[in-house]
Protein backbone atom coordinates (compact mmCIF):
# COMPACT_ATOMS: atom_id res chain seq x y z
CA UNK A 1 0.00 0.00 0.00
CA UNK A 2 1.41 3.28 -0.98
CA UNK A 3 1.70 6.55 1.36
CA UNK A 4 2.42 9.75 1.01
CA UNK A 5 5.32 11.98 2.76
CA UNK A 6 4.89 15.85 3.19
CA UNK A 7 8.48 17.13 3.89
CA UNK A 8 7.59 20.33 4.69
CA UNK A 9 4.31 22.72 4.60
CA UNK A 10 5.07 25.99 2.70
CA UNK A 11 2.35 28.49 1.57
CA UNK A 12 0.57 27.21 -1.69
CA UNK A 13 0.37 29.26 -4.37
CA UNK A 14 -1.63 29.11 -8.18
CA UNK A 15 -4.67 27.73 -9.75
CA UNK A 16 -5.77 24.19 -9.40
CA UNK A 17 -8.54 22.57 -11.21
CA UNK A 18 -11.45 20.39 -9.74
CA UNK A 19 -12.61 17.01 -11.12
CA UNK A 20 -16.15 15.94 -12.00
CA UNK A 21 -17.89 14.52 -8.57
CA UNK A 22 -17.75 11.78 -6.97
CA UNK A 23 -20.86 11.70 -5.54
CA UNK A 24 -22.52 12.53 -8.53
CA UNK A 25 -21.10 10.18 -10.81
CA UNK A 26 -21.70 7.11 -8.71
CA UNK A 27 -25.39 6.98 -8.54
CA UNK A 28 -25.63 8.63 -12.73
CA UNK A 29 -23.23 4.90 -13.37
CA UNK A 30 -25.74 3.22 -11.65
CA UNK A 31 -28.64 5.18 -13.42
CA UNK A 32 -27.54 4.70 -16.94
CA UNK A 33 -29.08 0.43 -16.07
CA UNK A 34 -32.36 2.19 -16.89
CA UNK A 35 -31.36 3.48 -20.42
CA UNK A 36 -32.24 1.56 -23.15
CA UNK A 37 -29.61 2.65 -25.44
CA UNK A 38 -26.43 3.90 -24.82
CA UNK A 39 -25.21 6.88 -22.29
CA UNK A 40 -21.95 8.79 -22.64
CA UNK A 41 -20.79 10.20 -19.10
CA UNK A 42 -18.60 12.82 -19.37
CA UNK A 43 -16.24 14.55 -16.93
CA UNK A 44 -15.83 11.29 -14.81
CA UNK A 45 -13.23 11.50 -12.15
CA UNK A 46 -10.39 8.98 -12.47
CA UNK A 47 -11.11 7.63 -8.74
CA UNK A 48 -10.83 4.04 -7.51
CA UNK A 49 -14.63 4.24 -6.64
CA UNK A 50 -15.44 4.84 -10.19
CA UNK A 51 -13.69 1.51 -10.70
CA UNK A 52 -15.23 -0.26 -8.67
CA UNK A 53 -19.16 0.97 -9.93
CA UNK A 54 -17.70 0.40 -13.56
CA UNK A 55 -16.71 -3.39 -12.16
CA UNK A 56 -20.00 -4.08 -10.34
CA UNK A 57 -21.98 -2.62 -14.25
CA UNK A 58 -19.76 -4.93 -16.17
CA UNK A 59 -20.66 -8.20 -13.69
CA UNK A 60 -24.64 -7.15 -14.14
CA UNK A 61 -23.75 -7.70 -18.04
CA UNK A 62 -23.56 -3.75 -19.23
CA UNK A 63 -21.12 -2.61 -21.36
CA UNK A 64 -18.43 -0.55 -20.00
CA UNK A 65 -16.40 1.54 -22.60
CA UNK A 66 -13.91 4.38 -21.72
CA UNK A 67 -14.17 7.10 -24.62
CA UNK A 68 -10.75 8.51 -26.46
CA UNK A 69 -11.35 11.68 -24.10
CA UNK A 70 -10.11 10.09 -20.84
CA UNK A 71 -12.75 11.44 -18.97
CA UNK A 72 -15.66 10.22 -20.34
CA UNK A 73 -17.06 6.46 -20.40
CA UNK A 74 -20.02 5.26 -22.55
CA UNK A 75 -22.36 2.48 -20.50
CA UNK A 76 -24.81 0.73 -21.84
CA UNK A 77 -26.96 -2.48 -20.31
CA UNK A 78 -28.44 -4.52 -23.92
CA UNK A 79 -29.32 -7.77 -21.83
CA UNK A 80 -28.99 -8.42 -17.92
CA UNK A 81 -26.97 -11.78 -17.18
CA UNK A 82 -26.60 -11.38 -13.65
CA UNK A 83 -29.34 -9.61 -10.78
CA UNK A 84 -26.39 -10.21 -7.42
CA UNK A 85 -24.19 -7.32 -6.55
CA UNK A 86 -22.05 -9.40 -4.51
CA UNK A 87 -20.41 -8.75 -0.91
CA UNK A 88 -16.82 -8.13 -2.39
CA UNK A 89 -17.81 -4.95 -4.02
CA UNK A 90 -20.76 -4.02 -1.81
CA UNK A 91 -18.16 -3.88 0.49
CA UNK A 92 -15.44 -2.04 -0.83
CA UNK A 93 -17.85 0.70 -2.34
CA UNK A 94 -21.13 1.76 0.01
CA UNK A 95 -22.99 3.27 -3.36
CA UNK A 96 -23.02 -0.30 -5.15
CA UNK A 97 -26.47 -0.23 -3.08
CA UNK A 98 -27.10 2.27 -5.34
CA UNK A 99 -27.82 -0.60 -8.29
CA UNK A 100 -31.05 -1.45 -6.58
CA UNK A 101 -33.51 1.12 -7.72
CA UNK A 102 -32.83 0.90 -11.34
CA UNK A 103 -32.06 -3.08 -11.58
CA UNK A 104 -35.56 -3.35 -9.37
CA UNK A 105 -37.09 -0.64 -12.07
CA UNK A 106 -35.65 -2.52 -15.07
CA UNK A 107 -35.75 -6.31 -14.31
CA UNK A 108 -38.27 -6.74 -11.62
CA UNK A 109 -35.47 -8.63 -9.15
CA UNK A 110 -32.00 -7.86 -7.99
CA UNK A 111 -29.78 -9.02 -4.94
CA UNK A 112 -27.82 -6.87 -3.28
CA UNK A 113 -25.56 -7.73 -0.76
CA UNK A 114 -25.78 -5.81 2.50
CA UNK A 115 -23.41 -3.34 3.15
CA UNK A 116 -22.66 -3.48 6.66
CA UNK A 117 -20.89 -0.85 8.85
CA UNK A 118 -18.28 1.35 7.73
CA UNK A 119 -15.54 3.26 9.75
CA UNK A 120 -17.85 6.36 9.73
CA UNK A 121 -20.80 4.68 11.43
CA UNK A 122 -23.33 2.10 11.26
CA UNK A 123 -24.80 3.48 7.59
CA UNK A 124 -28.52 1.43 7.64
CA UNK A 125 -29.75 1.03 4.28
CA UNK A 126 -33.88 0.86 6.23
CA UNK A 127 -34.90 3.87 4.05
CA UNK A 128 -34.04 2.78 1.34
CA UNK A 129 -35.94 -0.35 1.54
CA UNK A 130 -39.29 1.10 2.67
CA UNK A 131 -39.01 3.67 -0.11
CA UNK A 132 -39.34 0.73 -2.27
CA UNK A 133 -41.58 -1.72 -0.56
CA UNK A 134 -43.90 1.42 -0.52
CA UNK A 135 -43.59 1.31 -4.41
CA UNK A 136 -44.72 -2.45 -4.23
CA UNK A 137 -41.66 -4.22 -3.77
CA UNK A 138 -41.69 -7.31 -1.66
CA UNK A 139 -38.35 -7.32 -0.25
CA UNK A 140 -36.82 -10.47 1.54
CA UNK A 141 -33.34 -10.33 3.70
CA UNK A 142 -31.16 -13.14 4.41
CA UNK A 143 -27.76 -14.70 4.22
CA UNK A 144 -26.22 -11.06 4.40
CA UNK A 145 -28.15 -10.12 1.00
CA UNK A 146 -31.63 -8.02 0.81
CA UNK A 147 -33.82 -9.24 -2.03
CA UNK A 148 -36.15 -6.62 -3.79
CA UNK A 149 -38.95 -8.38 -6.12
CA UNK A 150 -41.75 -7.03 -8.43
CA UNK A 151 -44.15 -9.17 -9.94
CA UNK A 152 -45.51 -6.55 -11.90
CA UNK A 153 -44.74 -2.73 -12.33
CA UNK A 154 -44.00 -0.47 -9.42
CA UNK A 155 -46.84 1.53 -8.55
CA UNK A 156 -46.13 5.06 -7.88
CA UNK A 157 -46.78 6.42 -4.23
CA UNK A 158 -46.28 8.65 -1.29
CA UNK A 159 -43.12 7.93 0.45
CA UNK A 160 -41.75 10.04 3.76
CA UNK A 161 -38.32 9.87 4.60
CA UNK A 162 -37.59 10.09 8.35
CA UNK A 163 -34.41 11.57 7.97
CA UNK A 164 -33.25 13.32 4.14
CA UNK A 165 -30.43 10.54 3.43
CA UNK A 166 -29.05 11.23 0.06
CA UNK A 167 -28.76 7.46 -0.99
CA UNK A 168 -32.64 6.77 -0.60
CA UNK A 169 -33.66 9.97 -2.02
CA UNK A 170 -31.50 8.84 -5.03
CA UNK A 171 -32.28 4.94 -4.90
CA UNK A 172 -35.93 5.74 -4.58
CA UNK A 173 -35.84 8.31 -7.55
CA UNK A 174 -34.36 5.86 -9.47
CA UNK A 175 -37.16 3.16 -8.88
CA UNK A 176 -40.11 5.35 -9.27
CA UNK A 177 -39.34 6.75 -12.90
CA UNK A 178 -40.11 3.75 -14.60
CA UNK A 179 -43.61 3.04 -11.95
CA UNK A 180 -47.30 3.28 -12.41
CA UNK A 181 -48.10 6.95 -11.53
CA UNK A 182 -47.13 9.37 -9.58
CA UNK A 183 -44.46 9.11 -6.50
CA UNK A 184 -44.04 11.81 -4.25
CA UNK A 185 -40.46 11.74 -1.70
CA UNK A 186 -41.17 14.22 1.15
CA UNK A 187 -38.32 15.24 3.30
CA UNK A 188 -36.30 14.31 0.41
CA UNK A 189 -32.71 15.00 0.40
CA UNK A 190 -31.47 18.37 -1.49
CA UNK A 191 -27.82 18.13 -2.28
CA UNK A 192 -26.63 19.39 -5.60
CA UNK A 193 -25.86 15.46 -6.48
CA UNK A 194 -29.85 14.87 -6.25
CA UNK A 195 -30.45 17.81 -8.53
CA UNK A 196 -27.43 15.89 -11.11
CA UNK A 197 -28.86 12.52 -10.83
CA UNK A 198 -32.82 14.28 -11.86
CA UNK A 199 -31.38 15.69 -14.71
CA UNK A 200 -29.65 12.84 -16.15
CA UNK A 201 -32.90 10.74 -15.63
CA UNK A 202 -35.12 13.76 -17.26
CA UNK A 203 -32.80 14.14 -20.04
CA UNK A 204 -32.88 10.38 -20.24
CA UNK A 205 -36.95 10.81 -20.80
CA UNK A 206 -37.94 10.83 -16.93
CA UNK A 207 -40.23 13.51 -15.85
CA UNK A 208 -38.56 14.27 -12.41
CA UNK A 209 -39.91 17.43 -10.71
CA UNK A 210 -38.91 19.49 -7.81
CA UNK A 211 -35.49 17.71 -7.24
CA UNK A 212 -33.17 20.57 -4.93
CA UNK A 213 -36.71 20.98 -2.57
CA UNK A 214 -37.83 19.03 0.11
CA UNK A 215 -40.62 17.36 -2.22
CA UNK A 216 -39.44 15.22 -5.18
CA UNK A 217 -42.01 14.53 -7.53
CA UNK A 218 -41.53 11.65 -10.02
CA UNK A 219 -44.05 11.19 -13.19
CA UNK A 220 -43.72 7.36 -14.25
CA UNK A 221 -42.93 6.62 -17.39
CA UNK A 222 -42.73 3.80 -19.91
CA UNK A 223 -38.70 3.82 -21.22
CA UNK A 224 -36.28 5.82 -20.89
CA UNK A 225 -33.34 6.33 -23.52
CA UNK A 226 -29.46 6.90 -23.19
CA UNK A 227 -27.91 10.32 -23.58
CA UNK A 228 -24.72 12.25 -23.00
CA UNK A 229 -23.94 14.01 -19.80
CA UNK A 230 -21.55 15.62 -18.17
CA UNK A 231 -21.35 15.62 -14.24
CA UNK A 232 -21.02 18.46 -11.89
CA UNK A 233 -17.99 19.70 -10.23
CA UNK A 234 -16.74 17.83 -6.83
CA UNK A 235 -17.64 20.29 -4.33
CA UNK A 236 -15.44 18.38 -1.41
CA UNK A 237 -12.94 18.57 -3.24
CA UNK A 238 -13.07 21.75 -3.79
CA UNK A 239 -13.69 22.33 -0.40
CA UNK A 240 -10.32 20.49 0.45
CA UNK A 241 -7.99 22.43 -1.59
CA UNK A 242 -9.67 25.80 -0.12
CA UNK A 243 -8.81 24.35 3.20
CA UNK A 244 -5.47 23.50 2.02
CA UNK A 245 -4.96 27.31 0.56
CA UNK A 246 -6.00 28.32 4.34
CA UNK A 247 -4.12 26.04 6.12
CA UNK A 248 -0.96 27.01 4.81
CA UNK A 249 -1.60 30.67 4.31
CA UNK A 250 -1.03 30.77 0.78
CA UNK A 251 -3.12 31.97 -2.38
CA UNK A 252 -5.01 29.72 -4.31
CA UNK A 253 -7.24 29.75 -7.07
CA UNK A 254 -9.68 26.83 -7.68
CA UNK A 255 -11.35 26.17 -11.16
CA UNK A 256 -14.46 24.14 -12.53
CA UNK A 257 -16.53 24.90 -9.43
CA UNK A 258 -20.18 25.97 -9.40
CA UNK A 259 -19.26 28.67 -6.14
CA UNK A 260 -23.56 27.79 -4.86
CA UNK A 261 -22.71 24.53 -3.83
CA UNK A 262 -19.97 25.86 -1.88
CA UNK A 263 -21.82 28.59 0.35
CA UNK A 264 -21.25 26.99 3.47
CA UNK A 265 -17.82 26.10 3.08
CA UNK A 266 -17.12 29.68 2.04
CA UNK A 267 -19.37 31.62 5.28
CA UNK A 268 -17.30 29.16 7.75
CA UNK A 269 -13.88 29.74 6.06
CA UNK A 270 -14.16 33.66 6.14
CA UNK A 271 -15.73 33.44 9.44
CA UNK A 272 -12.29 32.15 10.45
CA UNK A 273 -10.72 35.13 8.45
CA UNK A 274 -9.90 33.55 4.96
CA UNK A 275 -10.06 35.86 1.94
CA UNK A 276 -12.27 34.44 -0.13
CA UNK A 277 -13.21 35.50 -4.25
CA UNK A 278 -16.35 34.23 -5.39
CA UNK A 279 -15.96 34.32 -9.47
CA UNK A 280 -18.81 32.70 -11.79
CA UNK A 281 -16.79 29.28 -11.93
CA UNK A 282 -13.97 29.45 -9.89
CA UNK A 283 -12.86 30.72 -6.59
CA UNK A 284 -9.57 32.44 -4.93
CA UNK A 285 -9.01 31.98 -1.29
CA UNK A 286 -5.68 33.97 0.48
CA UNK A 287 -4.88 32.31 3.76
CA UNK A 288 -3.95 34.73 6.28
CA UNK A 289 -1.94 34.02 9.68
CA UNK A 290 -4.41 35.68 11.47
CA UNK A 291 -7.41 32.98 11.95
CA UNK A 292 -10.21 33.25 14.97
CA UNK A 293 -11.93 29.71 15.96
CA UNK A 294 -15.26 29.14 14.98
CA UNK A 295 -18.15 26.56 16.54
CA UNK A 296 -19.26 24.42 13.47
CA UNK A 297 -21.97 21.86 13.08
CA UNK A 298 -22.34 19.46 10.13
CA UNK A 299 -25.95 19.08 8.46
CA UNK A 300 -27.83 18.20 5.44
CA UNK A 301 -27.42 20.67 2.78
CA UNK A 302 -27.11 23.32 2.54
CA UNK A 303 -25.95 23.04 6.24
CA UNK A 304 -22.02 22.19 6.40
CA UNK A 305 -21.06 19.19 5.08
CA UNK A 306 -20.44 16.02 6.92
CA UNK A 307 -17.89 15.37 4.28
CA UNK A 308 -15.70 18.65 4.99
CA UNK A 309 -15.54 17.99 8.91
CA UNK A 310 -12.29 16.46 9.10
CA UNK A 311 -10.61 18.78 6.54
CA UNK A 312 -12.09 21.57 9.01
CA UNK A 313 -10.93 20.24 12.47
CA UNK A 314 -7.08 20.22 10.81
CA UNK A 315 -8.01 24.05 10.26
CA UNK A 316 -9.16 24.72 13.35
CA UNK A 317 -6.63 22.21 15.17
CA UNK A 318 -4.30 25.20 13.43
CA UNK A 319 -6.30 28.23 14.62
CA UNK A 320 -5.16 29.29 17.74
CA UNK A 321 -8.37 29.35 20.41
CA UNK A 322 -11.13 26.74 21.22
CA UNK A 323 -13.09 25.67 18.25
CA UNK A 324 -16.41 23.41 18.63
CA UNK A 325 -17.54 20.93 15.80
CA UNK A 326 -20.52 19.23 16.09
CA UNK A 327 -21.10 15.90 13.65
CA UNK A 328 -25.05 15.47 13.50
CA UNK A 329 -25.13 13.18 10.23
CA UNK A 330 -22.72 10.16 11.13
CA UNK A 331 -22.21 8.83 14.77
CA UNK A 332 -18.43 7.43 14.63
CA UNK A 333 -16.79 10.44 12.02
CA UNK A 334 -14.05 11.72 14.85
CA UNK A 335 -11.36 9.01 13.34
CA UNK A 336 -8.68 11.35 12.28
CA UNK A 337 -8.79 12.95 16.01
CA UNK A 338 -6.07 10.55 17.06
CA UNK A 339 -4.32 10.92 14.53
CA UNK A 340 -4.36 14.44 14.34
CA UNK A 341 -3.59 14.09 18.40
CA UNK A 342 -0.28 12.34 17.25
CA UNK A 343 0.66 15.64 15.14
CA UNK A 344 0.18 17.86 18.16
CA UNK A 345 -3.49 18.92 17.83
CA UNK A 346 -5.55 18.97 21.82
CA UNK A 347 -8.77 17.67 20.72
CA UNK A 348 -11.06 16.48 23.24
CA UNK A 349 -14.03 14.31 22.24
CA UNK A 350 -17.47 14.27 23.95
CA UNK A 351 -20.15 12.17 22.41
CA UNK A 352 -20.62 13.82 18.56
CA UNK A 353 -19.05 16.77 19.92
CA UNK A 354 -15.46 17.50 19.04
CA UNK A 355 -13.67 20.54 21.39
CA UNK A 356 -10.36 22.11 20.10
CA UNK A 357 -8.23 24.06 21.98
CA UNK A 358 -5.99 25.20 18.56
CA UNK A 359 -2.73 26.16 18.52
CA UNK A 360 -0.33 27.71 15.64
CA UNK A 361 1.34 24.63 14.52
CA UNK A 362 1.03 20.96 14.58
CA UNK A 363 4.46 18.99 14.20
CA UNK A 364 4.56 16.19 11.30
CA UNK A 365 4.62 12.72 12.37
CA UNK A 366 3.63 9.40 11.36
CA UNK A 367 -0.10 8.96 10.48
CA UNK A 368 -2.56 6.58 9.73
CA UNK A 369 -6.07 7.55 6.71
CA UNK A 370 -8.11 5.78 8.27
CA UNK A 371 -11.38 6.24 6.28
CA UNK A 372 -11.33 8.76 3.03
CA UNK A 373 -11.91 11.93 4.63
CA UNK A 374 -9.80 11.77 7.43
CA UNK A 375 -6.84 11.03 5.40
CA UNK A 376 -8.07 14.34 3.24
CA UNK A 377 -7.15 16.21 6.77
CA UNK A 378 -4.27 14.19 7.63
CA UNK A 379 -3.09 15.46 4.39
CA UNK A 380 -3.92 19.14 5.12
CA UNK A 381 -2.18 18.73 8.45
CA UNK A 382 0.93 17.86 6.82
CA UNK A 383 0.60 20.73 4.74
CA UNK A 384 1.06 23.04 7.57
CA UNK A 385 2.73 20.88 9.97
CA UNK A 386 6.55 22.01 11.14
CA UNK A 387 8.77 18.84 9.91
CA UNK A 388 7.93 15.33 8.47
CA UNK A 389 4.48 13.66 8.45
CA UNK A 390 4.12 10.13 6.60
CA UNK A 391 0.69 9.54 6.04
CA UNK A 392 0.10 5.42 5.55
CA UNK A 393 -2.65 3.23 4.65
CA UNK A 394 -3.73 6.11 1.11
CA UNK A 395 -5.29 3.45 -0.82
CA UNK A 396 -8.48 5.43 1.50
CA UNK A 397 -7.55 8.92 0.04
CA UNK A 398 -7.92 7.35 -3.60
CA UNK A 399 -11.35 6.63 -3.37
CA UNK A 400 -12.38 10.34 -3.60
CA UNK A 401 -9.35 12.50 -5.09
CA UNK A 402 -7.68 12.36 -8.37
CA UNK A 403 -3.45 12.88 -8.70
CA UNK A 404 -3.88 14.30 -4.70
CA UNK A 405 -0.13 14.78 -5.42
CA UNK A 406 0.67 15.89 -8.37
CA UNK A 407 -2.32 18.72 -7.94
CA UNK A 408 -0.61 20.24 -4.78
CA UNK A 409 2.37 19.44 -6.24
CA UNK A 410 2.19 22.02 -8.64
CA UNK A 411 0.94 24.59 -6.01
CA UNK A 412 4.50 23.92 -4.49
CA UNK A 413 3.65 21.72 -2.19
CA UNK A 414 6.30 18.97 -0.75
CA UNK A 415 4.50 16.20 -1.15
CA UNK A 416 5.97 13.03 -2.51
CA UNK A 417 3.88 9.12 -2.98
CA UNK A 418 5.87 6.36 -2.47
CA UNK A 419 4.52 3.18 -3.73
CA UNK A 420 5.05 -0.48 -1.61
CA UNK A 421 7.51 -1.76 -3.55
CA UNK A 422 9.62 1.55 -3.58
CA UNK A 423 9.95 1.19 0.67
C1 LIG B 1 -23.82 10.21 0.86
C2 LIG B 1 -22.42 10.47 0.35
C3 LIG B 1 -21.45 10.63 1.51
C4 LIG B 1 -21.95 11.71 2.47
C5 LIG B 1 -23.39 11.44 2.88
C6 LIG B 1 -23.99 12.57 3.72
C7 LIG B 1 -22.42 9.30 -1.77
C8 LIG B 1 -21.89 8.20 -2.61
N1 LIG B 1 -22.02 9.36 -0.49
O1 LIG B 1 -23.77 8.98 1.59
O2 LIG B 1 -20.17 10.98 0.99
O3 LIG B 1 -21.13 11.72 3.62
O4 LIG B 1 -24.22 11.29 1.72
O5 LIG B 1 -23.93 13.77 3.04
O6 LIG B 1 -23.16 10.14 -2.25
N2 LIG B 1 -29.50 6.61 7.09
C9 LIG B 1 -30.41 5.79 7.72
N3 LIG B 1 -31.12 4.91 6.95
C10 LIG B 1 -30.97 4.83 5.60
C11 LIG B 1 -30.04 5.67 4.98
C12 LIG B 1 -29.32 6.57 5.75
O7 LIG B 1 -30.57 5.84 8.94
O8 LIG B 1 -31.64 4.01 4.96
C13 LIG B 1 -28.69 7.55 7.91
C14 LIG B 1 -27.21 7.19 7.86
O9 LIG B 1 -26.87 6.19 8.78
C15 LIG B 1 -26.56 8.51 8.18
C16 LIG B 1 -27.51 9.53 7.56
O10 LIG B 1 -28.75 8.84 7.35
O11 LIG B 1 -26.49 8.71 9.55
C17 LIG B 1 -27.02 10.13 6.26
O12 LIG B 1 -26.81 9.11 5.32
P1 LIG B 1 -27.06 9.31 3.76
O13 LIG B 1 -27.51 10.71 3.50
O14 LIG B 1 -27.92 8.20 3.29
O15 LIG B 1 -25.59 9.13 3.19
P2 LIG B 1 -25.13 8.24 1.99
O16 LIG B 1 -26.09 8.35 0.86
O17 LIG B 1 -24.75 6.88 2.48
Amino acid sequence: MAKYIISEGVPLKGTIKVDGAKNSVLPIIAATLLGESRSIIEEVPDLNDVKIMCNLLRSLGAVVEPQADKSAIAFHLRNTTNSTAPYELVNKLRASFLVMGPMLAREGFVRVALPGGCPIGSRPVDLHLKGFATLGAEIAQGHGYVEARRTRKLIGNKIYLDFPSVGATENIMMAAVLADGQTSIENAAIEPEIVDLASYLNEMGACVRGAGTDTIRIEGVERLKGCNHAVIPDRIEAGTYMVAAAITHGNVKIDNVVPDHLKPIIAKLKEIGTEIEEDTSSITVKGSGDLKPIDLKTLPYPGFPTDMQAQMTSLLSCTAGTSIVTETIFENRFMHVSELKRMGANIKIEGRTAVIEGKGKLTGASVKATDLRAGAALVLAGLAAEGSTEISEIQHIDRGYCALDKKLQALGAKIERIEEEQY
